[in-house]
């Protein structure tokens, strides 16, 4: 993690910074090129070019850590619109939908979990019916107990839920144990919250390390894992064990995120990879948009010039 990695994460989570980004003229470069656009007309044209391409999608209705039960039904109003598109215009096939479950109740003081629970089921009963699956976006680590119990209750009804582990977490090469059992799609990405040294590792090393270790668990294990990074070097060490373990192309995916390394993403699928590419999409941009910079704050310089150039 870089010097200005840790308070970009915590400008993440200030309401004061986001609401002074959100009215400034952020229309173009480095927002768009991370989300493609605010509306659902938007996200179904930039999947289809994406679908076109031989690239599989998922969709996020951008929102999290919502106080506020009409915007958390909002937002299980938004997913239901989209995945109508998608399936109009016939691209369930190839697009699914991520699901942060704090954008539809999960913290909310009263009953979060339960709301959070239902609102999920509602969007999982509308994939199913569109021919396609949702996947349980991972947050903070206060709130991994809460998303995988909400997980499990979930594959009751809809065993072909996603869930999300973030190798930075200690507790998450037990998680992947756990997890790698038949039918059983789990994405494993690095994690972008900013945790501290009690449950988290703290070095880029010890993070890879870790990864790696996820990887040869769900790799050698009976369910579907998502490998999700832009890390030339856990590519190829995925890619080396997935042959190892005799995994067969089409029994994993890689994933990326919307505009980062798209020559890559096509790379993969030219080689014969699956490939799904994460898009964000709508107006709560700022939260995700941190967290991208955190990761690259060398594109700090291009987000403080497009702030003051329209
Ligand atoms: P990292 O950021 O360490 O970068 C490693 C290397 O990748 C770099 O050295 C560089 O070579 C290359 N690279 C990275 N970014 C690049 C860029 N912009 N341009 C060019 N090269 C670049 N997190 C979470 O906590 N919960 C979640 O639910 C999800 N969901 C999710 C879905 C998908 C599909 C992805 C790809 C990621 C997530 N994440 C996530 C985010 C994830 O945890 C992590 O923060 C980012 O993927 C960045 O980590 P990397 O693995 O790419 O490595």
């Amino acid at each position: 993690m870089s010097l200005l990695s840790r308070p970009l994460l915590v400008l993440s989570r200030s309401d004061a910074v986001k609401r002074l980004v959100s009215t400034m003229p952020v229309g173009a470069g480095i927002v768009r090129r991370h989300v493609p656009g605010e509306t659902t007309d938007s996200v179904v044209e930039a999947s289809a070019a994406e679908i076109e391409a031989g690239v599989r999608v998922t969709l996020d209705f951008l929102g999290e850590d919502t106080l506020d039960e009409a915007q958390a039904d909002a937002t299980v109003a938004a997913y239901l619109d989209v995945l109508k598109r998608l399936s109009d215009h016939g691209l369930t096939r190839m697009a699914e939908v991520s699901v942060k479950l704090s954008a539809i109740g999960q913290a909310l003081p009263e009953r979060g979990e339960e709301i959070a629970l239902e609102h999920a089921r509602t969007i999982c009963r509308a994939a199913r019916n569109a021919g396609t699956t949702v996947t349980l976006d991972m947050e903070d680590h206060t709130t991994t107990d809460s998303t995988l119990g909400i997980l499990r209750e979930l594959r009751k009804d809809f065993p072909e839920t996603g869930a999300v582990l973030q190798a930075y977490l200690h507790r998450t090469e037990s998680d992947c144990r756990t997890l790698a059992y038949e039918g059983s799609r789990v994405r494993l990405c690095k994690g972008a919250y900013d945790e501290p040294e009690s449950v988290a590792f703290q070095s880029d090393l010890d993070v890879d390390r870790s990864y790696v270790r996820c990887l040869k668990v769900l790799l050698g294990g009976q369910g579907y894992p998502m490998i999700a990074t832009h890390d030339p070097r856990l590519i190829e060490i995925a890619s080396s064990l997935a042959s190892r373990y005799g995994r067969e192309r089409g029994s994993y995916e890689f994933q990326m995120l919307y505009g980062i390394r798209p020559e890559e993403q096509r790379r993969l699928v030219e080689i014969g990879e699956r490939v799904r590419v994460y898009i964000p999409y709508g107006t709560e941009w700022y939260g995700y948009l941190m967290r991208r910079l955190a990761e690259r704050p060398q594109n700090l310089t291009f987000f403080l010039r497009s702030l003051v150039s329209k």
